[in-house]
């Protein structure tokens, strides 16, 4: 566990405003507090993603559980005055000359086959919040090269507040995920083998270190018994997933790719009716004639 030393600010961005802390090993770090908006389980599943992360070798910052004590808050009431608390917060360590990833640098990146390992791990655990908000893939220069890295693991199981049964509905869900970069990427620059090396780790986490993960989230994060019963249990069910979930993905990579979508494929007449629409056999011709249309990405249901 780390130990904040120095408070340096807000960080100014995120709903969970976080603040930056420099620790004690001299590293400066993005601290989600307990006390945030969103409550505490956000940092239940920051811990979870962090281990799952480790487990299947995932391009995220380091992580830890950092604890904020009585000293700190006495030097900077300011933080007291806002409601932190001393005890264990989590900490992403600081990744400096970074953008966020878009359309536009994209193409610069020299480890887009990681983002298979991370696209495999956000649909595992329903990590929506990846593609749906552009500030959550940052690229880096390092030296000549620019190295994406997935942050901000808030929102897994589709939510910063999951429930049992929220939990529950989405056990078999295969949806996948297509706004902003996810969908650039499977659309032509992702390539069905890429996920081969972390599907074999997935397939190698074993049920005692998924209980351990669970075990090892701090009680105050996810004080409820029942779900933190329910965590392993679901994450032994996704974890037996990968592959089928893998073979959805695969939907939306070109055959060229080792995909399974056929570069035409999916012509979309937009002048039909709802009536035909509902005429399996018209949507057949209208594909058969190819007929000009836009090439829409399949839209799966869960
Ligand atoms: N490890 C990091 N290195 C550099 N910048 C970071 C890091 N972690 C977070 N940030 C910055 O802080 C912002 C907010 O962090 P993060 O997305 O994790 O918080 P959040 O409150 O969950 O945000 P959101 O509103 O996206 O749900 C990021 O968009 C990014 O600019
Ligand atoms: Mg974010």
């Amino acid at each position: 566990m780390l130990t904040a030393e120095e408070y340096l600010g807000q960080v100014g961005v995120g709903v969970t405003t976080p603040r930056f802390f420099r620790a004690t090993d001299g590293n400066l770090y993005v601290v989600k507090l307990q006390n945030n908006r969103l409550g505490p389980m956000v940092l239940a599943s920051e811990f979870l993603a962090a281990k799952m992360g480790e487990y299947m070798g995932l391009c995220f910052p380091a992580s830890d559980v950092i604890a904020i004590g009585e000293e700190l808050l006495e030097r900077r009431p300011e933080l007291a005055a806002a409601g932190i608390i001393p005890g264990r917060h989590f900490a992403s360590q600081y990744l400096d000359n970074v953008e966020y990833l878009g359309k536009d640098n994209l193409d610069k990146a020299v480890n887009m086959a990681d983002m298979a390992g991370v696209m495999l791990f956000d649909h595992m655990f329903h990590n929506a919040d990846r593609s749906s908000n552009k500030k959550n893939l940052l690229l880096r220069q390092e030296g000549e090269a620019f190295k994406i890295y997935a942050i901000d693991n808030s929102h897994l199981f589709r939510s910063g507040r999951w429930t049992i049964n929220s939990l529950e509905k989405l056990r078999r869900s295969k949806k996948v995920y297509y706004p902003r970069a996810f969908g650039l990427m499977l659309k032509d620059r992702l390539f069905a083998h890429d996920f081969r090396p972390f599907l074999e780790k997935v397939r190698e986490i074993s049920d005692e270190a998924i209980d351990g993960i669970v075990g090892g989230i701090p009680t105050e994060w996810l004080p409820d018994g029942e779900q933190r019963q329910a965590l392993p249990g679901f994450i032994r069910t996704r974890r037996d997933m990968a592959e089928e979930i893998w073979e959805h993905l695969c939907r939306h990579i070109p055959k060229a790719h080792g995909g399974r979508r056929r570069e035409y494929s999916r012509i979309i007449d937009l002048t039909r009716t709802s009536d035909e629409k509902s005429r399996p056999q018209e949507r057949r011709r209208h594909l058969s004639l190819g007929s000009a249309g836009r090439k829409l990405p399949d839209k799966d249901a869960d």
